[in-house]
């Protein structure tokens, strides 16, 4: 998958692609990344990508011709690599909330392009007439779209194939199947001043099938408990049901 982004600090995103697992990818070319910094394109001899915001206030508004510009390079580019040209996401703290379901369903792309805003944002000319969706990370603001770019692209890289050593850590997260992932544990089987802290028996038993269960078991809890919104969205199946009903149970009434 080809990622296009587009920031004035293309420096940042060495974190992703030469860190890590998305760090791996890039380096075997299951992803490939490449910044354009608006200011290649601006016109004076200043390189001027902001300017004050018509109408007043605080804050530079990222200028509509640069930003075009550089659309238009990017566009240029993809197409004489042969890709399929993706669509163009701008991060956006007003944007649809970027999600696990979201991550799978862009990465079918070949090619996506984020465009990272700086300052008070983007001209909405831009946005209006060359951006096919608005992605919000979350609902606080960071100062610029390059964390929440990277971000997605964290998101999209780790499920791509062969992006992971072992595909089912990818299967099991957290998301994946509608539900919070389960508490995990390595070695050694005793910790704490008097080894009080134990890996549950279950773990340690040997038998797949009730590993299994328990750790289905300990998914639903854990969700029913910390993301209830999440388990209204999902039908649970009367294996499930069971389970989440011992699970409960195990909890003892609610204070
Ligand atoms: C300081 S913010 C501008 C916020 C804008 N004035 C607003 O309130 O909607 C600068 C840039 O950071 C990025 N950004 C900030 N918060 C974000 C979020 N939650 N998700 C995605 N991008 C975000 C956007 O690209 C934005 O243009």
């Amino acid at each position: 998958m080809r990622f296009d982004i587009l920031t004035v600090m293309p420096e940042m995103f060495s974190a992703v692609t030469e860190q890590g697992v998305t760090g791996r990818a890039c380096r075997n070319g299951i992803a490939t990344a490449k910044c354009w910094n608006p200011r290649e394109f601006a016109s004076d001899k200043h390189r001027t990508v902001d300017d004050r915001s018509y109408g007043g206030g605080p804050g530079m508004v990222m200028l509509y011709e640069p930003l075009a510009k550089t659309l238009d390079a990017i566009a240029e580019d993809v197409e004489s690599s042969g890709k399929k040209a993706g669509p163009v996401l701008y991060l956006s703290p007003q944007g649809e909330r970027w999600n696990q379901q979201l991550a799978a369903e862009l990465g079918q792309f070949e090619q996506v392009t984020l465009l990272a805003g700086r300052y008070e944002g983007v001209d909405e000319r831009l946005i209006e007439s060359r951006v096919d969706r608005e992605i919000s990370i979350g609902d606080f603001v960071t100062s610029g779209g390059e964390l929440p770019a990277m971000v997605m692209m964290d998101t999209m890289i780790r499920l791509l194939p062969g992006a992971l050593g072992n595909i089912d850590s990818a299967e099991q997260d957290s998301f994946s199947d509608g539900l919070l992932d389960c508490p995990h544990y390595s070695r050694p089987e005793a910790v704490g001043e008097d080894g009080e802290l134990k890996v549950p028996a279950v773990l340690m038993s040997g038998d797949h099938k009730k590993i299994q269960q328990w750790r289905l078991q300990q998914s639903l809890g854990r969700t029913s408990e910390r993301r209830p919104d999440l388990l209204a969205d999902r039908e649970l199946n009367k294996q499930e049901q069971v389970l989440l009903r011992e699970w409960q149970a195990a909890q003892g009434p609610a204070e």
